[in-house]
């Protein structure tokens, strides 16, 4: 075990665990925060992805000792009150169906608009690819990051 150092949702977090453990079982495991999903284990789903300083990442495949002072932010840590525009549109879209990916889902739309806040049809979808859902629920991602990017205009 090793003393890492992590900034979660902008709070600091001294965890005692090996540096090659994956940031997807810290974040779930250590720190109590089970929004972000575990779906595959080898980075082929997207139900575990969090943003290391606004970038999404597959938590399953980081482990905890490669983030160093980069800020990880997830689902929990997008905003207090469901106010992140990509949160309202999920909501105004009625989004999720069983929900599982859906945290992973929508941390990768909030990464995409964060770059690229008027993405087209085409860009949601190669943005999108890698975050499977089983109830395909894509038509409803792809209208509710439409909506997100014309509301936060
Ligand atoms: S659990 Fe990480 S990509 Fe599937
Ligand atoms: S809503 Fe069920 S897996 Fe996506």
């Amino acid at each position: 075990m090793a003393q890492t150092r992590l900034v979660v949702n902008g709070k600091p977090h001294e965890v005692d665990v090996a540096p090659e453990v994956p940031l997807l079982w810290v974040l779930r495991d250590t720190l109590g925060l089970t929004g972000t999903k575990y779906g595959c284990g080898m980075g082929l789903c997207g139900a575990c992805t969090v943003h290391l300083d606004g970038e999404a990442v597959r938590s399953c495949q980081t482990p905890a000792g490669s983030v160093g002072a980069k800020r990880i932010t997830t689902i929990e840590g997008l905003s207090a009150d469901l106010s992140h525009p990509v949160q309202k549109a999920w909501i105004a879209e009625q989004v999720p169906q069983c929900g599982y990916c859906q945290s992973g889902q929508i941390m990768q739309a909030a990464s995409l608009l964060a770059k690229n806040p008027h993405p087209s049809r085409e860009e949601i979808d190669r943005e999108m690819t890698g975050n499977i859902c089983r109830c395909a629920t894509y038509n409803r991602i792809r209208r509710a990051i439409l909506r997100a990017a014309q509301e936060s205009v």
